[in-house]
């Protein structure tokens, strides 16, 4: 009896590498964030206008073992109590995504704890489980960070089927760019959430993008064209730039793109659940009108808190809990995957 009770709690210490944040938690059972440490680059890579890999990498190796011991010391446990690894191993950077693979494996190694390498975008879906106990697969997700833009159907824990996706710029991508053209800097999407606040988004029509024969695909390149184009001509001519406005008539052109084909993915599948995913998932104008357009659709609404939309290593155990109940385990061999797939090993 005490050995099945011991089967039942699963800890699992998870790594985060694969962009700016040096990230590590200690999750149980998938659901129950025990810490969850982050130690954030963004003031570095500011500087620079952006992440400058090289830099990333450096900075991740001089503080992963910092970062994890505070995990360790957050959720009150050591060594012996965590049962399995858990590490990001693509899609990102790749030198980055190397410093956590590392890391884990050596960790695994030493400790003699089985090894899994996770998916960052299953991560981050799965960080829509913390807050929200009675969420379970299927669902609708909008996964829209700042390398991806995904409408996924989660079939079940670690069964994904991509419906739609982005032909060019990511959501966070697109972002970044208009609040660089702007002078708001980097990173720009919290920026642009910020200044759209006092905004009128009726103010500029920005056209929001289809794909032909493919109504749940992104396109994001026309947009920021268009963006570009208003801010050169304003420029141009000597008229005045309303920030504000600008961001406020952006966000809702990207919002409309990402909450009509969300809905009407719930729609046409029959889907009464719909989660939200990725950096951009924390933008306060997408998380209100995704939840006015679900309550008037009779869909669910889940979404997680901002600090777990953002990359963290939480999500990270949470997907990784899943992938140990079903038995999978990595080897020593596991390396970093930049351009890794969803759903695919
Ligand atoms: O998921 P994430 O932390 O990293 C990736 O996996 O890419 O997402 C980062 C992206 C960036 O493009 C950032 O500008 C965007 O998420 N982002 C936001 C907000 N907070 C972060 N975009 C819009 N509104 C926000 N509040
Ligand atoms: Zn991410």
């Amino acid at each position: 009896m005490e050995e099945r009770n011991r089967e039942e709690k699963v800890t699992i210490l998870a790594i985060e590498s694969s962009c700016d944040e040096t990230a590590a938690a200690v999750v149980r059972n998938g659901r129950e964030v025990l810490s969850n440490v982050i130690s954030s680059q963004i003031a570095i890579h500011t500087e620079y206008g952006g992440v400058v890999p090289e830099i990333a990498s450096r900075k991740h190796l001089e503080k992963i073992d910092e970062v994890i011991r505070l995990a360790l010391r957050e959720a009150g446990c050591g060594f012996a109590e965590i049962d399995a690894i858990a590490v990001t191993y693509g899609p990102g950077l790749v030198g980055a995504l190397l410093v956590g693979v590392a890391e884990a494996k050596a960790l695994a190694y030493a400790l003699d704890k089985p090894l899994l390498g996770v998916h960052h975008i299953e991560g981050h879906i799965a960080a829509n489980f913390v807050e929200n106990p009675e969420l379970r697969p299927p669902f609708v997700c909008l996964v829209v960070s700042g390398g991806h833009t995904h409408l996924v159907l989660v079939k079940d824990y670690g069964e994904f089927e991509i419906v739609g996706r982005t032909r060019d710029d990511a959501a966070g991508e697109a972002f970044d760019k208009v609040a660089r053209a702007v002078g708001l800097g980097y990173p720009g999407g919290p920026k642009v959430d910020k200044a759209a606040r006092e905004g009128d988004p009726a103010a500029i029509h920005f056209p929001r993008g289809e794909v032909e024969g493919s109504p749940y695909d992104f396109t994001f390149s026309g947009l920021k064209s268009s963006v570009l184009n208003y801010i050169n001509k304003a420029n141009m001519t000597g008229a005045e730039i309303r920030v504000a406005d600008l961001c406020a008539s952006f966000q809702k052109a990207v919002t409309d793109a990402l909450v009509s084909r969300a809905i009407r993915l719930c729609r046409e599948r029959g889907c009464r659940s719909l989660a939200i995913a990725g950096g951009v998932a924390s933008n306060s104008w997408l998380r209100r009108e995704m939840e006015e357009a679900c309550a008037e659709n009779g869909i669910r609404f889940f979404r997680p808190s901002p600090v777990l939309c953002t990359d963290n290593a939480a999500m990270i155990g949470c997907a990784a809990y899943y992938e140990y109940r079903k038995g999978r385990r990595d080897g020593y061999t596991l390396n970093a995957v930049p351009n890794l797939k969803l759903g695919e090993r």
